[in-house]
């Protein structure tokens, strides 16, 4: 399948590559292709022509987008009606990375696909803004709700992912508190993009929470990175309150993954497992 993939140089985009190594993947970069540039996404798509295109491209600095608002709605919503249009013209499937963040996080149950979304933040509502118009714009999308990534490639959006932020700030002696009131699933974008690359030769289309299983709050994530690495550190646990962050952020917002559980697909390892995985990999040399 010829495949079009935005941002692979992101944490997703790269473990995405290496899960498609079987197609003809095109590999564009933010820097060579930018989702918010109308005019580029039309011409680059025609000359393409893919069969599928592949969305990660994202503005998710949480807290920026309660003050960038008009920017985390060109990436995560313009951006998105973009890719549909073009991807309606030339018939490819689209498929595009949405959040748990989408829900308000108020219900300590697992949400299924099929739950009601109130987000609370600027960059949940751009988020669910982006699911929308895929959905509505073309009937070949694949929206995918995931939940607290982190890869070998670190969130180039981001700065890091939270593994390697945490072992930094161990390796600095610094004294490191983390939230202990925000509940979520820390998912390796390796198993996501490994589910990726099942479910796109498939027919399917529509919304699926894809996330590793089990679940922990921020604090208990990061014990277990280190208890996992060896390393000592100086960690405590803290509140949201105390925190004091620009966005809201929701206080339980484990996805369920009803439909690929549905379909036998929920293959997804625990958390901790796909943890250990990751830093083992990392030991090795990523
Ligand atoms: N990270 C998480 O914890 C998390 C959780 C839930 C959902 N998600 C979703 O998962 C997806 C992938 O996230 P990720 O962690 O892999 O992010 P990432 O590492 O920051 O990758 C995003 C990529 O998109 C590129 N990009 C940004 N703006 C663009 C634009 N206007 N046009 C084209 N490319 C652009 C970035 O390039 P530059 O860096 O050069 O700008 C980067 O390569 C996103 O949709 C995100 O919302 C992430």
């Amino acid at each position: 399948m010829k495949i079009l993939l935005t941002g692979a140089n992101g944490q997703l985009g790269r473990d995405l590559v290496d899960a498609l190594r079987e197609h003809e993947l095109v590999k564009t970069t933010h820097q060579s292709f930018d989702v918010v540039d109308f005019d580029q996404v039309q011409r680059v798509v025609r000359e393409c022509q893919p069969q599928a295109i592949i969305n990660t491209a994202a503005f998710h600095k949480v807290d920026l987008c309660e003050t960038e608002v008009l920017a985390s709605f060109a990436v995560n919503a313009y951006g998105v009606r973009n890719l549909a249009l073009a991807a309606r013209e030339v018939d490819a499937k689209l498929v595009h990375f949405s959040t748990d963040y989408v829900f308000e996080g108020n219900v300590a149950v697992p949400r299924t696909e099929s739950d009601p979304t109130n987000p609370i933040s600027a960059y949940g509502v751009s988020k669910l803004a982006g699911e929308k118009l895929a959905a509505y714009l073309w009937r070949k999308s694949i929206v995918i709700r995931t939940c607290g990534l982190y890869g070998h490639a670190g969130s180039s959006g981001k700065g890091g992912n939270f593994v390697e932020m945490m072992l930094k700030k161990a390796a600095n002696g610094d004294a490191i508190r983390v939230v202990d009131d925000q509940r979520l699933t820390p998912t390796s974008t390796r198993e996501l993009a490994r589910k990726v690359a099942e479910l796109l030769p498939s027919g399917v289309s529509g919304l699926f929470h894809i996330t590793a299983n089990g679940d922990c709050t921020w604090f208990e994530f990061a014990r277990e990175i280190f208890k996992i690495a060896g390393v000592k550190a100086n960690l405590s646990p803290t509140t949201s309150e105390a925190f004091n962050s620009p966005a809201r952020r929701p206080a339980y917002s484990v996805l369920d993954n009803t439909r690929l559980k549905s379909m036998g697909m929920d293959d997804l390892k625990d958390w901790r497992a796909a943890l250990q995985e990751y830093l083992q990999e990392r030991r090795q040399g990523g």
